[in-house]
């Protein structure tokens, strides 16, 4: 869950980051946020993730109050959420399965439980058979996929893309946006993904909340009825296998 009230975000230089920001998103709800570059976009993930801090106004993200959260609760306030970025931040020395069990044994999860989930997220990423490559031995959708994976291994309740496709083939767009929304769909995850590629969100029938100079200028919901052809619905199996471990998604969110 997320709720923004009146928010504002003034960086230490004076630039407006945000302005009057209020919206709120529902648990298991998949949203796109569109602007142009420079329109607050990454401020708004910022400010969810706690990386910047709001200047004024509300934020509740997954039961916390982030105008009052303590900084000893932003660990387990961030357990909560797993994020993708633009430039995928793969630890260039570690195989793919290592980047994914790395988030792992970061959590203190016992290590044969670790190598029970590994698989089984790069599976859901249709990455199983790269799990000794390399990042620079593969695509650059595999390696966004890798990062899904990593992000998705501690079964976050949130998972935040900001610009996932920004730095991969044009071709591979859709692909990621449908692991997405299939990933949403299956787990349950609230999923919000940023994008300045405003086009192509259209082609999903999704949330669209548009951000113009650090204020939302519409809020746009799915239409019910509205098929686009584009989900393709593929062995849903593996993804909803997701859902499965709850035994991690308590520890990680509730053990604190
Ligand atoms: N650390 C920062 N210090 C000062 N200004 C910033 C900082 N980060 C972002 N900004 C400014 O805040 C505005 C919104 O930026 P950002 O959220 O990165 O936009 P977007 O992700 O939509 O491209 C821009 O004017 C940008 O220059
Ligand atoms: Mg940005």
């Amino acid at each position: 869950m997320i709720k923004f009230v009146n928010v504002n975000k003034v960086y230490p230089n004076g630039t407006s980051g945000l302005e009057n920001v209020n919206l709120s998103i529902e648990d298991g709800e998949f949203v796109f946020v569109v602007g142009d570059s420079g329109s607050g976009k990454s401020t708004l993930v910022k400010l969810i993730l706690t990386e910047e801090r709001h200047t004024s106004g509300r934020i509740y993200v997954n039961d916390y109050d982030l105008s009052r959260i303590k900084n000893r609760h932003i660990p387990a306030l961030r357990r909560t959420m797993g994020v993708v970025f633009q430039d995928f931040r793969l630890i260039p020395t570690m195989n793919v399965y290592d980047n994914v069990a790395f988030a792992l044994r970061v959590t203190n999860i016992p290590s044969r439980e670790i190598k029970k989930r590994v698989p089984y997220i790069l599976n859901l990423v249709g990455l199983e058979a790269k799990s000794k490559a390399m990042p620079t031995q593969i695509s650059g959708g595999e390696q966004q996929r890798v990062a899904l994976a990593r992000a998705l291994a501690n079964n976050p309740m949130l998972l935040l893309a900001d610009e996932p496709t920004g730095n991969i083939d044009p071709n591979l767009t859709f692909e990621i946006m449908e692991l997405l929304i299939e990933i949403n769909h299956a787990a349950k995850t609230t999923v919000l993904v940023v994008t300045h590629e405003q086009d192509m969100v259209s082609h999903f029938n999704k949330r669209i909340i548009t951000i113009n100079k650090g204020r939302i200028v519409s809020d746009a919901p799915a239409q019910k009825k509205r098929r686009t052809g584009l989900i393709h619905s593929a062995d849903p199996a593996p993804v909803s296998a997701l859902a499965e471990p709850n035994a991690i998604r308590r520890r990680t969110v509730y053990d604190w």
